[in-house]
């Protein structure tokens, strides 16, 4: 298996680490059976990315064996944001689900212990395809019996239809919510597409919270994540 070396890994203050945490330990209460969880959320930029990379790398400190899928290929940064570099002839998701390549050649094991991901390669711009077909399912089903969780960061759900596509093989969705900046409109779009696909929705995410205001500290109803300085 080869190795990919995530160099940027932001350190967090403490409150958004706590937040993550009991976020993990909520997700673990779901049951057994809530293994592959969809990331999304209804606009671009609300921390999607952000918040499934930070839970992989807390899954896997918890000892869990935890892959994440970069299911964004029209738009991935992933490998900006987390400084990780693939090199030529290295295959990623877009190989596999076209049937270029082998399960086992495009997952990469990590410099952080139990923390697996499969990465996007190549960007391309209507992946729907890809996800409807065959590997995609085979893929799904062979990584849930590997992985004790699979996360798969996804484009928004308001704006293409890929997650809607993923949503219905996952176990469940995590929902993204850009505090003070999502609409209620788009987040009320969300909630019915996910319904109308059937897709369990398994908790909201309130990111980028203004944790100095008054109340937010003991927020009972989301997960709560607070701005950092964004220093990596
Ligand atoms: N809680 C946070 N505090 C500070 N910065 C954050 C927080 N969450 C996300 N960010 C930053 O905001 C930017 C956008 O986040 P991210 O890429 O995770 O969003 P996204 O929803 O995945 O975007 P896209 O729709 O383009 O995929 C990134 O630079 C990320 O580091
Ligand atoms: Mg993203």
């Amino acid at each position: 298996m080869k190795t990919l070396y995530i160099n940027n890994i932001p350190e967090l203050p403490y409150y958004v680490t706590e937040a993550l945490n009991q976020l993990r330990i909520s997700l673990g209460f779901s049951g057994e059976n809530v293994k592959t969880i969809m990331i999304t959320s209804s606009t671009p930029n609300e921390g999607k990315s952000f918040i499934t990379m930070e839970l992989w790398k807390m899954m896997a400190e918890a000892g869990n064996r935890v892959l994440v899928i970069d299911a964004d290929m029209r738009n991935s940064e992933m490998k900006s944001q987390w400084g990780f570099e693939l090199k030529s002839g290295d295959c990623g998701l877009v190989h596999v689900l076209s049937g270029r390549a082998k399960i086992k050649n495009v997952v990469y094991e990590t410099n952080i212990e139990n923390a697996y991901i499969i990465p996007v390669e190549v960007l391309i711009p209507n992946p729907i395809n890809l996800l409807e077909g065959n590997h995609f399912r085979e893929l799904m089903q062979i990584c849930r019996k590997e992985f004790d969780y699979v996360l798969i960061d996804t484009p928004p759900i308001g704006m293409v239809a890929d997650a809607l596509t993923i949503g219905p093989k996952t176990d469940g969705c995590l929902l993204v919510i850009r505090s003070a900046v999502t609409p209620k409109r788009a987040v009320e779009n969300s909630f019915n597409l996910l319904e109308r696909s059937g897709v369990p929705l398994l908790g909201m995410v309130l990111n980028r919270a203004d944790m100095a205001r008054k109340g937010n500290y003991y927020y009972n109803q989301y997960y709560n994540y607070g701005e950092y300085d964004g220093k990596r």
